[in-house]
């Protein structure tokens, strides 16, 4: 079966072991993210399966546009993955307002937007006749536990777990199941060497488990899966 994939901010990580993962599975792959010679890039080298949708998730109309060209070009979304995140690394005293917003912006509220989006396709105004789908959030560590010296970035995080939560239980029944990944170290940087490896998530391996969601069983779905690398204590 041949699906429309989202996957809303896409950067050079794991944002794009996804994508390729996806793509490799037989997905049709939208690509989002702000930085257009990136996403062009990327989806030159993927190919016609593969189209870019330079977007800033903040920007509510961007957003709508972005969804109107996926469903021109590629059709209705069955897959979606809320994969941005935004946030200072600043703590309580230091973090402006303004900062604090932008966080919640990017991940809770581009999560929610597209997810509305998303649904309208996998649920539509009759949920006798939904066809369903898969919608993906993005964790951290910080969905869990709040990490000192990074109250924007913990606390929009903690949003994002909740909307996945609460989502999962309200469409669950129209056959959309939406799961919340938390990445509970950090994830193996694209481009450089590192001297410890073994301490890093391999993005391509966490992409395997992003398709396992989307392949999943509706009789035994995932809500939370929490991945972390084999050397970090439990
Ligand atoms: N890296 C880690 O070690 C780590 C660890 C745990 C969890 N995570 C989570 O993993 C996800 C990111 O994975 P990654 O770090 O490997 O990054 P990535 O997939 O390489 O890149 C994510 C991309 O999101 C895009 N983005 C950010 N703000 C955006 C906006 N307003 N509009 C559109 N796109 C936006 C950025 O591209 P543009 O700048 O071009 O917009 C960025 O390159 C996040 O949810 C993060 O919290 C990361």
């Amino acid at each position: 079966m041949t699906r429309t994939a989202v996957v809303a901010g896409v950067g050079p990580g794991l944002g794009e072991s996804i994508a390729r993962r996806f793509v490799a599975e037989g997905c049709r792959v939208a690509l989002l993210a702000r930085t257009a010679s990136y996403v062009e890039g990327l989806a030159a080298d993927l190919g016609e399966a593969a189209l870019a949708v330079p977007t800033d998730l903040t920007d509510p109309d961007a957003v709508d546009d972005a969804f109107a060209t996926v469903r021109r070009e590629f059709g209705p979304v069955d897959v979606l993955v809320n994969h941005a995140s935004g946030g200072s690394w600043k703590g309580v005293r230091d973090v402006s307002l303004a900062e604090f917003e932008h966080a919640w912006q990017v991940g809770a509220r581009a999560g929610l937007q597209c997810s509305q989006a998303a649904l309208d396709d996998m649920v539509g105004d009759d949920e006798e006749a939904a066809t369903g789908g898969t919608i993906i959030f993005t964790g951290a560590t910080s969905s869990v536990r709040g990490r000192g010296g990074a109250a924007a970035f913990s606390s929009a995080k903690f949003a994002v777990r909740g909307l996945a939560e609460s989502m999962a239980r309200e469409f669950g029944p129209a056959g959309v199941h939406v799961a919340h990944v938390v990445i509970d170290g950090g994830i193996r940087p694209p481009g450089r060497d590192v001297s410890n490896p073994e301490e890093y998530l391999d993005p391509d391996a966490i992409a395997d488990s992003y398709w396992h969601l989307v392949e999943q069983d509706e009789s035994a779905w995932t809500l939370e899966l929490d991945l972390r690398p084999h050397v970090e204590a439990f």
